[in-house]
């Protein structure tokens, strides 16, 4: 195990009706005049954004409203939040929704205490200040309520990139279960695909003797691949979406991934196809990732058939062990078609001619040094390589 630093100090409400006590959270982290964030409606239709106000006015908190959060979220949305911020004197950002609101929200939030372009924090430039930022979680994918990262995607160009440090991790983040029954069963599926692709860029290292959260990893994917049948066939069922929200932040919060090399090749790939043909980041992950296992399966072969054996229950070929890893990655393929998640570019609307040039972006676009992948370095050519295997 490598040395790290962890600090994680999100304040976790986990449970039913949380979100009416929105107000007393924002007050115990200072918030006076907020500014609350959210996507396209769906916290309309189901009351919580009206069941959220009441407790900022119970509470006697201050707020303004900037809705329109797309999935992929747009740099155009975080300039417009950033100018309402200045100008209402907004000291806290309340992010109702999934990633794509939450990512926005910490833009917003960095970028309305920042001189310069929010971009730069896009570029590499490390995030150390920003407005306090609270979530209400409404879909369990993404992991940004407990993570110190964000997306957003660049209009100008149509690319995503992403943006770290620790003043983005939520003040406090609200997990509600019950508020994730309303999702779409394609919806659940893309998160829960997400959630496995955030353990798999974590699992694929380099760094020897982790035995802590290889297991800690294999023990959430396992139950993950448990619940999702259930989440899917009843998005009502209570139970099976909170051992699914809060796996979701597990995944993504760092606990699974200190002292150890991560990959996070497949996360930058993707990215390329939700920017340009905006698909969902789940649906677009549930087609790279096997691409990738399969191209870089040599480069450790053993930590594949790991894989296979403790999480897919493959039976382990001494003798050759590359039939053991090569069933893990078909038992992959097998249960994100069991839950509706697309396999291959067409499924994802996406066109081989554009394969050179998201080849590129994803390696010597903006930020970018030539590689990417950290257990296993990547160039354009092999990333071009991974895209066609997606054909
Ligand atoms: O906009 P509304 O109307 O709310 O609808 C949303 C949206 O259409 C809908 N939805 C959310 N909760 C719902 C609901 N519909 C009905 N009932 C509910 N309870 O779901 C759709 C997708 O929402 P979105 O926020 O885009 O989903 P997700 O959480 O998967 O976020 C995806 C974004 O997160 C980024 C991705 O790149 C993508 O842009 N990521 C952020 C990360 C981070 N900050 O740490 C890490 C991830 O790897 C990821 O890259
Ligand atoms: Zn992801």
């Amino acid at each position: 195990m490598e040395n790290f630093k962890f600090y994680s100090p999100t304040y976790f409400v986990f449970g039913k009706e949380e979100e009416t006590r929105t107000g007393h959270y924002i007050k115990r982290f200072g918030g006076k005049k907020v500014l609350i964030h959210y996507g396209g409606g769906s916290v309309i239709c189901s009351g919580l954004l009206d069941r959220v106000k009441l407790s900022l006015e119970t509470d006697g908190i201050e707020f303004v409203e900037l809705d329109g959060v797309k999935p992929n979220p747009r740099s155009g949305l975080v300039y417009e939040g950033i100018e309402l911020c200045r100008k209402e004197n907004v000291d806290f950002v309340l992010a109702i929704g999934g990633g794509s609101t939450i990512d926005s929200s910490k833009a917003i939030a960095a970028g309305a205490v920042y001189e310069g372009d929010f971009w730069d924090f896009y570029q590499g430039k490390l995030v150390t200040k920003a407005l306090p930022i609270g979530t209400i979680l409404t879909i369990s994918a993404a992991g940004s309520e407990g993570s110190p990262d964000s997306v957003i995607t660049n209009e100008d160009g149509m690319y995503k990139r992403g943006a770290t440090g620790e003043a983005f991790r939520p003040a406090f983040s609200i997990l509600n279960p019950a508020l994730t029954q309303t999702l779409p069963p394609f919806q659940i599926a893309c998160g829960i695909t997400d959630i496995m692709a955030h353990l798999f860029e974590r699992y694929f290292t380099t760094t020897t003797e982790v035995e802590v959260t290889d297991r800690m990893i294999e023990g959430l994917l396992l139950t993950v691949i448990k619940e999702a049948p259930r989440v899917i066939e009843d998005p009502g069922n209570y139970q099976a979406q909170a051992n699914i929200m809060w796996a979701g932040m597990m995944a993504h919060n760092n606990s699974c991934g200190v002292g150890r090399v991560q990959d996070w090749a497949s996360h930058d790939i993707e990215h390329e196809l939700s920017a340009i043909y905006d698909c969902a980041h789940g649906a677009g992950l549930a087609v790279v990732f096997p691409a990738w296992m399969q191209y870089n399966m040599k480069h450790d072969i053993n930590r594949f058939a790991q894989l296979a054996v403790r999480v897919w229950g493959c039976e382990m070929d001494f003798m050759n062990p590359e039939n053991t890893a090569k069933a893990g990655i078909a038992a992959l393929r097998r249960f994100w078609t069991s839950i509706g998640m697309p396999s291959d570019f067409a499924g994802l609307g996406a066109k081989e001619e554009d394969i050179e040039k998201m080849a590129h972006t994803a390696c010597h676009g903006d930020g970018r040094n030539g590689v990417i992948g950290g257990f296993a370095k990547l160039e354009e050519k092999d990333v071009a390589a991974i895209y066609r295997l997606m054909l």
